[in-house]
């Protein structure tokens, strides 16, 4: 079943269970890969963590795809350990399969960098390097999901991080209230620049910060705004819960 409203220029998918959730987001990353690779001969996926893309990462797994062809990125990574639990990098790495079944290259941040602000500086040139010095950093596709708070990518409420515009990368530092680490992110320029954002959300603990990032608002407030000026097509995939 799928909606649209004038109101949000993103188009909505809910699915009626969580194997539909899955199967759908995984279908629309593999169609993004597989055209990107058919137009472009390569195709640049940035991936974010969290727990509900697992599921999704998993499923794509075990699809036909052009594995070698592609070229894995993070949306964002916990300062720590690159292959601890809190790691989305080693969760990516995992559910993909990447490492054993040589699928494609993943680029990891270097969230055990004792200056974060560096890493995400030496992050910055490597996505210069790859896409090209003159060119937009344009990822062919980009998985997303929703704090309960609003934050999207690692771009939280009230840091001031999501208004962003005068890097590609970002060191976001730890929120001990809220038990957060520090993070690398991209930033919100780059995510707008995606050719396609899949938002990933699921549960009824994202049904009202979902709604609020589709509505018009303070992007201070609720980040995952920031989506409703994106220059690429951006697709929320939700639950019946998170749905409303
Ligand atoms: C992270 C993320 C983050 C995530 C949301 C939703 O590293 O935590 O990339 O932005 O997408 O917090 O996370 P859940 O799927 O765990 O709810």
């Amino acid at each position: 079943m799928s909606e649209n409203t004038s109101a949000q220029m993103a188009e909505s998918i809910v699915a009626g269970s969580r194997e539909e959730h899955t199967a759908l987001a995984a279908e629309l990353l593999a169609r993004a890969v597989q055209s990107a690779v058919d137009e472009r001969g390569v195709a640049r996926v940035a991936l974010s963590g969290g727990s509900t893309p697992s599921d999704t990462y998993r499923h794509l797994a075990g699809l036909t795809l052009p594995w070698s062809k592609i070229e894995w990125y993070l949306v964002d990574e916990r300062a720590g350990d690159p292959l601890g639990e809190r790691s989305n990098y080693a969760a990516a790495a995992r559910d993909l399969d990447l490492i054993r079944a040589d699928r494609g290259k993943i680029f990891r941040m270097a969230s055990e960098s004792p200056d974060l602000a560096a890493a995400a500086r030496d992050y910055e040139a490597l996505l210069r390097r790859t896409f090209g010095i003159a060119g937009a950093v344009s990822f062919d596709v980009m998985t997303m999901g929703i704090g309960d708070d609003g934050h999207t990518a690692s771009l939280f409420p009230g840091l001031g991080v999501v208004g962003i515009d005068d890097r590609l990368v970002a060191a976001i530092p730890e929120q001990p209230e809220k038990k957060l680490e520090a993070r690398i992110t991209l930033t919100a320029p780059v995510i707008q620049e995606a050719r396609l954002v899949v938002m990933i959300v699921r549960g009824e603990g994202k049904r009202a910060p979902a709604a609020a990032a589709r509505h018009a608002g303070s992007e201070e407030e609720i980040p995952a705004r920031l989506l409703q000026r994106a220059k690429g097509r951006v697709v929320w995939v939700l639950d019946k819960e998170a749905a409303g």
